[in-house]
């Protein structure tokens, strides 16, 4: 990737790209060119094919302290409406490849939903977990309102978004808001350890796993079912599909080609 970057910073790691927010005096606050910087950046790591998975992060003190309060501070619907800042969030959710978000410190507001529009949370023990809108005078705007409640229920949704309550890591593991938690020492290090583990799966099954997922959230039953018999049914016209078979059978790993 040869993109120049002023609020992130990218890498690899084997077949695992990674962005990192790098805004720190501001607690990575997302403003509009670190979200259109974050989301070129996951868009271009996902037309890549020596990219499996991909891992979203921001330092130890704050995944993001939510949407840049100071630039739309005095915004008006109107030019929200012109300028959709919030559209990033759906350009998120239709990044192909599995995306990991690695949650260190504060994820609030808009860096909530980031992490939670993301396919798995894995966070350290000192991440912090909130909606603290209402505090604003407002509410969630990226989704929160609606994946927080699909994700710990509408009791304890209720009490985030009317009261400002934050999860620690480990209400958050116990409430099925995150995969796994790590102290923070080695948290970014286990994150890229899974990420490549995920990423050495065979890719075109790797795709449709994660769109067969989703489905669940934006049909109904009966579709998603549907919905997910095809791609099943798809991926027996994959080179990757024969070699997996073949290889269980003789007992050998199996060599994916991504086709
Ligand atoms: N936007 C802009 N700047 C922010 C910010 C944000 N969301 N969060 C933190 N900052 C800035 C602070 O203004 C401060 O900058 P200065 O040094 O220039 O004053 C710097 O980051 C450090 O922050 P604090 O001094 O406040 O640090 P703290 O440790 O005392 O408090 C905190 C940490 C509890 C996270 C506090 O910063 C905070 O409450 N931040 C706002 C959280 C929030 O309300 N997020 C929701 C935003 S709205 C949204 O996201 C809408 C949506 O759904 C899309």
């Amino acid at each position: 990737m040869t993109q120049q970057f002023e609020f992130i910073l990218t890498s690899r790691e084997g077949r695992v790209g990674l962005v990192q927010f790098n805004r720190p005096a501001a607690l990575n606050a997302l403003n509009r060119q670190l979200m259109a910087e974050t989301i070129s950046a996951l868009e271009a790591f996902d037309a890549d094919s020596e990219i499996g998975c991909m891992v979203l992060t921001g330092n130890e003190r704050a995944f993001a302290a939510g949407a840049d309060i100071k630039e739309m501070a005095n915004a008006t619907p109107a030019a929200m409406l012109d300028n959709p800042f919030i559209d990033y969030w759906d350009r998120l959710r239709k990044i192909s490849k599995p995306v990991i978000a690695a949650v260190s410190g504060f994820a609030l507001g808009g860096g909530c939903e980031l992490a939670m529009a993301c396919d798995m949370i894995v966070a350290s023990e000192s991440a912090r977990f909130g909606q603290p809108e209402i505090n604003l005078g407002v509410i969630p705007g990226a989704g929160g309102t609606q994946r927080l409640t699909l994700a710990v229920g509408k009791a304890l949704a209720m009490e985030m978004v009317l009261n400002g309550r934050f999860l620690s890591a480990d209400e958050a593991y116990r409430f099925g808001l995150v995969n796994r938690v790590f102290p923070v020492e080695n948290h970014l290090e286990e994150t890229l350890k899974l990420a490549n583990e995920i990423a050495a799966r065979a890719p075109v099954a790797l795709r449709m796993a994660k769109e067969a997922v989703n489905a669940i959230f934006e049909m109904p039953l009966a579709a998603g079912l549907a919905h997910e018999r095809r791609l099943f049914y798809m991926l027996f016209s994959t080179e990757d599909q024969k070699e997996g078979m073949e290889a269980f059978i003789n007992k050998r790993p199996a060599n994916w080609q991504g086709r």
